[in-house]
């Protein structure tokens, strides 16, 4: 698909897990210390899927589960490093590059604060972008979804030849 030759384009993904024990949470590509981890095909890090599909949505490149289906034995306990670069890869395919995002992750327990630095510099190190390109806010969700992890992601994309 041809994509119109905007100024920059904006992706926003998202994605939720359920925690439970004897898995690991990771969040970024950073294993965090829990007593529950995300119940999922893969490692279920829900920062990293949530920003593949943020990028898939930013250049209408459908979303992860149509490139890594969770029904392929292939994709089980997969790294979701892969994920992410393979978003990379197609968004810069059709013709733009990762500039910036902004996260939000929701959870309860535990409290994700002291990692922040951690986990938005291994971010930007997957994404080839300086730790001030990422944002990464925490919320509570109140014990309204005290079982589960979230995250929210907001992408900006600039045209490849624009973005040196
Ligand atoms: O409860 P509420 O969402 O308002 O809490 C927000 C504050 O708690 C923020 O400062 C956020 O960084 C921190 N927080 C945290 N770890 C979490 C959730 C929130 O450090 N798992
Ligand atoms: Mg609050």
């Amino acid at each position: 698909m041809t994509l119109a030759p905007l100024p920059y384009r904006i992706g926003y993904g998202e994605d939720a897990h359920r925690l439970s024990a004897g898995r690991s949470l990771v969040l970024g590509g950073v294993t965090v210390p829990a007593e529950r981890g995300a119940v999922a095909h893969s490692d279920g890090d829900v920062i990293l899927h949530a920003l593949s599909d943020a990028l898939l949505a930013g250049v209408a490149a459908g979303d992860i589960g149509q490139y890594f289906p969770d029904t392929d034995a292939a994709w089980k306990d997969l790294d979701s490093a892969q994920i992410l670069t393979r978003a990379l890869d197609v968004t810069r395919e059709r013709g733009y590059t990762l500039a910036q995002l902004s996260l939000v992750v929701t959870l309860d327990q535990p409290r994700l604060g002291p990692l922040r630095a951690e986990i938005a510099a291994h971010v930007a190190a997957l994404c080839g972008l300086a730790p001030g390109e990422v944002g990464l806010s925490f919320k509570t969700s109140e014990r309204l979804a005290p079982d589960h992890v979230q995250a929210r992601v907001t992408v900006l994309l600039l045209p490849e030849a624009d973005h040196e």
